[in-house]
């Protein structure tokens, strides 16, 4: 279950109704999925797709995105560290921003439009939607693994433009 730290207001919750009630306030998805069947964290990724192709479906349909994939990170992965390079500085992005984990662990921060900075930490069974435009960052956690189904707009317009507020450096 996720965790969402408020870190202006010092307050977390780890209700998954709150939490999304808390992210939707700022205009994130928050939601939990359950596989239509039983399916183990390391399926191939056309299982992991099947097991949850209802809640794809649905939400290709209401947010207009065409293709979904898996992708997965571990310890081993060459060239993790230049991978996060990329995405641990506030940036933001002509699209969504979708996430469903698999497995292991992720580390989001949002900064909101009235300038507080969301924490939330997601784990399997968590799909997060940060909509296009919104500024965000994101780390691994000290698993420094996540598998995660992705869904894309368009994956050209899957590219971080970054603020250099250096916002991401207080938190
Ligand atoms: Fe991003």
């Amino acid at each position: 279950m996720a965790v969402l730290t408020i870190l202006n207001e010092d307050k977390t919750i780890t209700n998954a109704q709150e939490i999304a009630s808390a992210l939707a306030n700022h205009g994130i998805d928050y939601e939990r999925w359950k596989p239509s069947h039983p399916v183990s964290d390391d399926a191939p990724p056309e299982e992991i797709l099947n097991a949850y192709s209802r809640e794809i479906e649905a939400l290709k349909t209401r947010g207009g995105y065409v293709t979904a994939d898996v992708i997965d990170v571990n310890p081993a992965t060459p060239g993790l560290d230049t991978m996060l390079a990329k995405f641990n500085r506030e940036h933001w992005h002509d699209e969504d921003e979708v996430r469903f984990i698999i497995a292991g662990h992720g580390l989001f921060h949002i900064h909101a439009t009235n300038g507080a900075v969301l924490r939330i930490e997601v784990e399997a069974g968590d799909l997060i939607r940060v909509p296009r435009g919104t500024l965000h960052w994101f780390n691994l956690c000290s698993d420094r693994r996540i598998r995660a189904i992705r869904l894309f707009q368009d994956t050209a317009g899957w590219t971080p433009h970054y603020t250099e507020s250096r916002v991401d450096e207080t938190t």
